[in-house]
């Protein structure tokens, strides 16, 4: 009797050392804290109070909305906790369900009104509708609450005839997406606009829960990366310089990532090349940016790539391929792939 015991607890006890990842393998299958693949997809990072809460697409039910937004917390982006389902499909409206598309879900967090903001991209099966989704929380691990989907900006590109989008009437699609938190408390919305080719940079409303308006090209809100179909969009800031990752447009499949710098958030954006090199640089080693995190408790300058790495028949079993990278003197970087990783802060 006591051998069994004996023996019972040590497998459990192995079988938790195997799930306690000790580095960061990106690729790999990563469990959370109760061993069942972590399903954060498109996600990004909040950290609030010395923890990070990463919230995704939850594609535990299968491709489409199914499931909703999932959230985890972490103290050391290594082992991650399952929280919630923080928005569920059934907390969004039925066009967005099942076989409707809710994606790259990411939050912010809002000092003044002290409610947790959520942005997505949602769409149909097709990709139509095309509209921004915001849902608010008391708590970062919610129970979200949905506000409204819509089209932020208006604007007249030059419209398509037959644009199954409707965006002469509707305004420019919204797809792709990532919120940034600026440090003098304003926060922007980057997403892929005008059917994909044209990113937009939008700041947001003082409760965060809209865009500021009245939206005035050039002043609220901007046109960037025009006709260069990037998508993806990961921005960050170091140094007063404002940064953006983005990925070309080839749906679920992994191509050349790029970046852009700007001075200011609203422009101009200065492109630059792709930053990845070696093995895998054509492929953004077979990922597609989501988000950058600053490196915890590393100098500054220091920051973690986050991407996807699709698997677009069965989409829960996506990887996530994260890099560490550091900004260099004159504001360049490069991204180089590792087999694992250690995200511990440095001794300084
Ligand atoms: C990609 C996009 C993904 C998903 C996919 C659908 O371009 O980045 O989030 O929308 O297309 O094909």
């Amino acid at each position: 009797m006591k051998a069994a015991l004996a023996a019972g607890t040590a497998l459990l006890v192995a079988s938790l050392i195997a799930q306690t990842p000790a580095h960061i393998r990106p690729g790999e299958v990563w469990v959370d804290t109760s061993g069942k693949p972590i399903q954060a997809h498109g996600g990004g990072i909040l950290l609030h109070g010395g923890v990070y809460y990463w919230y995704g697409e939850d594609k535990t039910l299968g491709n489409g909305n199914r499931t909703g937004v999932s959230c985890y917390s972490s103290r050391d982006l290594l082992n991650w906790k399952r929280e919630s389902l923080a928005l569920p499909k059934d907390a969004m409206p039925e066009e967005f369900r099942d076989n409707g598309i809710c994606e790259r879900p990411k939050v912010i967090y809002n000092p003044e009104t002290k409610k947790y903001v959520m942005w997505m991209h949602l769409d149909d099966r097709g990709y139509a509708i095309a509209s921004a989704g915001v849902a608010v929380s008391d708590n970062p691990i919610g129970p979200f609450q949905f506000l409204r989907s819509f089209r932020p900006i208006q604007y007249d590109f030059g419209f398509a005839e037959n644009d199954r989008t409707r965006q002469a009437e509707l305004g420019s699609t919204f797809r792709d997406m990532n919120l940034f938190a600026d440090d003098d408390g304003r926060a922007y919305v980057f997403y892929a606009a005008e059917g994909n080719p044209t990113i937009y940079v939008v700041r947001l409303s003082a409760d965060f829960t809209g865009i500021e308006a009245p939206p005035v090209e050039g002043k609220t809100w901007e046109r960037i990366l025009v006709g260069q179909s990037r998508e993806g969009p990961a921005p960050f800031k170091y140094n007063g310089t404002y940064y953006v990752i983005t990925s070309g447009t080839t749906g679920w499949d992994p191509n050349p990532a790029s970046y852009a710098v700007a001075a200011n958030i609203l422009g101009p954006w200065t492109r630059k090349a792709n930053p990845c090199v070696g093995e895998g640089r054509e492929t953004t080693f077979g990922s597609q940016s989501t988000f950058v995190l600053p490196a915890p408790g590393k100098p500054a300058g220091e920051f973690i790539y986050m991407g996807d790495r699709w698997l677009r028949n069965n989409l829960a079993d996506s990887r996530y391929v994260w890099l560490p990278f550091r900004i260099e003197q004159d504001g360049s970087f490069i991204i180089a792939w590792r087999d694992q990783w250690d995200p511990a802060p440095t001794a300084r």
